[in-house]
């Protein structure tokens, strides 16, 4: 039974996990002085505003406002919940994570007896396979070896209507589970019986290994369906999972590229040809969920399917859905494979090679982009490049901003001679301009105020307190104050020229330049007003940061001690009596 995470085990492996270690594995970062940095992964953007901070071990996005300890980005990222955050991050330092109490709520309990379930059934299906000597059989003619039955865990579902409902079914909580996992289905008469009956059996894993759902395929063609898999359940969301992704990691650390197909068996084939990077959809279209899980996994991704036209119409849709998805530095490629092929039947019959050298020949989603919207338009004619130009450009408008996008609407012009109209980059642009131009203000107007006084310098109190706000000029400020305050009497112009080398020089021109109006003692009263205001939003911040962190996880000692302090804290006079 699941009950409460105690507050000291988050403490213990908040302590234990490295931050950057966490989102490293997820979004590479790049060493930006004691942080890193990285396009962040929470909006679209072209520059990094997105930091991790190994001291703090704190994330933060300037961009868009995103922050948070190891825990939150996991829940952010790969969308957990809270307790599935934590038991992830302990998995990968090797901690069990307690739970105390436990007359917790039900949902919880269930899905971990859910899991148990199927984990059972898995075993259960494992265990039939030597036994039946059909199944045998045609493992062994669809060329499946003993190491690959056993790390996908392939079983057989023998016949008969309750083979499962008695080896798991054994009291009435349990039978509750096993229709809840899908594993069983009720006739008209409200009768439950085995779902999968004589079929193999292909566990579905999730990302942390556990199952949550099978596929199933008879053994001769006369049956139908092919293939069988389990509905949508509390643990199973075809929309989101792919076949093999866990053997796909467990298999390379750093994966360069993945491979979508369409069949369990042409995973199954390509990994046993030595291929092991690729994954299925679960019989449903590819999803931009799907698309977004396989760019984590990989930086390029290849759509592999079939030649003919339903498999292009299903290529042409994973093109929509990778669109939104295509932030630079992620590819993606089309393969479409001979008639009457599949990665199954071709990687027998040419090998690791031969299809790793299909592989390398595949199209760019660029030029099968191009390629498809031209197929029925004679772009020689004007009337042609306008419809293929009408057509592209909503398409290349769902690209995030990026390098990428610029040069596809290049290459629109190119074809066509119209450029694609793109809607600027609403969330981004919004996120960066609106705290910017508040805080400058406030710092501009106290910068201008003292380079008409240089005289205030001298009663501004220290340490200065509005340095702990975290913007732009405010360090600047700090080093006029200083200036001003080495040189009593120093001239307004002399303490700009002491920045004649420095980027910033024009700027302070300009503020000197601009004239501050009214009398010198409403001057002071304003460039006192403007420190305490920037004081107070410096706490406001850091509030707000404890406030949000303490939701997370307990502060420790000095940080609740801080935030008691500031939760009471007015600004102090920034001025010296
Ligand atoms: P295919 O019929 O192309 O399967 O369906 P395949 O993998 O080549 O199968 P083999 O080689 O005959 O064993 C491709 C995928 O579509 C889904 C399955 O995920 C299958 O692997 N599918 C197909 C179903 O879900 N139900 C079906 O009835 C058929
Ligand atoms: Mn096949």
């Amino acid at each position: 039974m699941r009950g409460r995470i105690p507050d000291s085990f988050i403490d213990e492996l908040l302590a234990r996990v490295d931050i950057v270690d966490v989102i490293e594995r997820r979004v590479p970062l790049k060493k930006a002085g004691r942080e890193w940095t990285a396009c962040c992964p929470f909006h679209n953007e072209r520059t990094p505003s997105f930091y991790v901070s190994p001291a703090k071990q704190f994330f933060h996005c300037f961009g868009c406002g995103a922050h948070g300890s190891a825990i939150k980005f996991l829940m952010d990222y790969e969308r957990l919940e809270f307790p599935d955050a934590v038991e992830e991050l302990a998995q990968s330092v090797g901690l069990k994570v307690p739970y105390e109490g436990g007359r917790d709520e039900r949902p919880r309990e269930d899905k971990t007896d859910l899991y148990a379930l199927l984990d059972g059934a898995a075993r259960w299906y494992q265990e039939q396979l030597p036994r039946s000597p059909e199944a045998q059989a045609y493992c062994a003619r669809r060329g499946l070896d003993a190491d690959t039955v056993a790390r996908f865990r392939l079983g057989w579902a023998p016949a008969g209507y309750d083979g499962v409902i008695k080896a798991l079914g054994t009291s009435e909580r349990r039978m509750q589970l096993l229709t809840e996992a899908g594993m069983v289905a009720s006739s008209e008469r409200g009768s439950k019986y085995d779902r999968f009956r004589e079929r193999l059996m292909f566990p579905i894993l999730d990302r942390r290994g556990r199952v949550i759902a099978f596929g199933g395929r008879v053994l001769s063609a006369e049956q139908s369906p092919k293939y069988l898999n389990s509905p949508e359940t509390p643990l199973f969301h075809k929309g989101r999972e792919l076949f093999a992704l866990w053997q796909v990691k467990q298999a390379t650390a750093n994966l360069a590229r993945i491979v979508v197909v369409e069949g369990y068996m042409d995973v199954i084939a390509l990994h046993q040809a030595g291929l092991p990077i690729a994954v299925a959809t679960l019989g449903t279209a590819t999803t931009p969920e799907h698309t977004e899980v396989l760019f984590r996994a990989a930086p390029d991704v290849v759509f592999c399917f079939d030649g003919d036209r339903a498999g292009r119409a299903a290529a042409w849709k994973a093109l929509e859905s990778a669109l939104p998805r295509l932030r630079d530095g992620r590819q993606a490629y089309f393969l479409f494979l001979p008639e009457g092929e599949d990665p199954d039947t071709l990687v027998r019959k040419e090998g690791k090679e031969g299809f790793e050298r299909r592989l390398k020949e595949a199209t760019p989603l660029s030029e099968y982009f191009f390629a498809e919207l031209a197929r029925d338009v004679d772009t020689a004619s004007l009337d042609g490049r306008a419809r293929l130009a009408e057509r592209a450009r909503p398409l290349i408008a769902r690209l995030p901003d990026g390098a990428f996008r610029d040069l596809m609407a290049d290459e629109l012009e190119k074809r066509t001679g119209a450029r694609a109209a793109l809607k600027p980059d609403v969330p981004a642009m919004r996120a960066v301009q609106r705290p910017a131009a508040v805080q400058r203000s406030l710092v501009r107007s106290a910068i201008a105020l003292l380079l008409a006084q240089p005289g205030l310098a001298e009663q501004v109190a220290q340490p200065y307190g509005f340095l702990r706000l975290d913007k732009p000029g405010v360090a600047l400020l700090a080093e006029l104050i200083d200036l001003a305050r080495a040189r009593p009497g120093i001239h307004p112009a002399t303490l700009v020229e002491h920045f004649a080398e420095r980027a910033e020089y024009a700027a302070l021109q300009k503020l000197l330049a601009a004239t501050v109006v009214g009398e010198p003692e409403a001057q002071r009263a304003e460039f006192f007003d403007a420190l305490a205001r920037m004081e107070q939003q410096a706490i406001t911040q850091r509030r707000d940061w404890l406030t949000a962190r303490s939701r997370e996880r307990v502060l420790d000692g000095a940080e609740k001690a801080e935030l008691r302090e500031l939760l009471a804290a007015k600004a102090r006079p920034a001025a010296t009596e």
